[in-house]
């Protein structure tokens, strides 16, 4: 009989921390820096110029839209005259959407320290290196069009790089 109710209880409390956690599976995305350049201040900011980090890893509550990241070594407030990093991590609801990232050159932004960034969680290692003012896997002007890296999985992750 103890042993019996003792059982059943823990199976409540199971059954109770299952759903809990179930519930708990809410959408998170995480962006994370490294910063191999011996200055600047890694920042990550909204589109319209609220700072999400300085530097500690950033974790979202929810999708994180048209975010901007820089190694801030005296930029814009929005990263003019910097490499910029421009990101969107969405879980993808229908088809045609979900997270995308690029690397913006497009002036008023210019090269100022190589940065790059790969996904996580999801699409590893999908991501792109710009080391100079060329390269090929940044914007350099709105003419282009094109998209940055698309990656498809939900609560993915976005790992960002300088002077790697
Ligand atoms: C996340 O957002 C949801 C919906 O707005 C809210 O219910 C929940 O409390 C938030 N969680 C945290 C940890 O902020
Ligand atoms: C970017 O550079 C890092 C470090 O060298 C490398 O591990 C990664 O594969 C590169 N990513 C791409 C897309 O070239």
């Amino acid at each position: 009989m103890m042993i019996g109710m003792t059982y059943f209880l823990k199976l409540t409390a199971f059954v109770a921390a299952t759903a809990f956690v179930v519930e708990g599976q809410s959408e998170t995305h995480t962006v994370t820096f490294q910063n191999l350049c011996s200055t600047g201040v890694p920042t990550l900011k909204t589109y319209n110029g609220e700072i999400l980090s300085t530097g500690p890893a950033y974790t979202s509550n929810g999708s994180l839209i048209a975010a901007i990241a820089y190694l801030d070594v005296g930029c814009g407030a929005k990263g003019e005259g910097c490499t910029l990093i421009e990101t969107t991590l969405v879980n993808p609801a229908s088809p045609g959407t979900g997270s995308s990232t690029d690397i913006n050159l497009i002036p008023p932004h210019s090269f100022s320290v190589p940065s790059g960034f790969w996904y996580y969680n999801g699409c590893d290692g999908h991501g792109a290196n710009c080391t100079d003012a060329d390269c090929p896997s940044a914007f350099h002007s709105s003419t282009e069009g094109g998209v940055g890296i698309v990656c498809l999985a939900e609560n993915v992750n976005l790992a960002i790089t300088f002077c790697n």
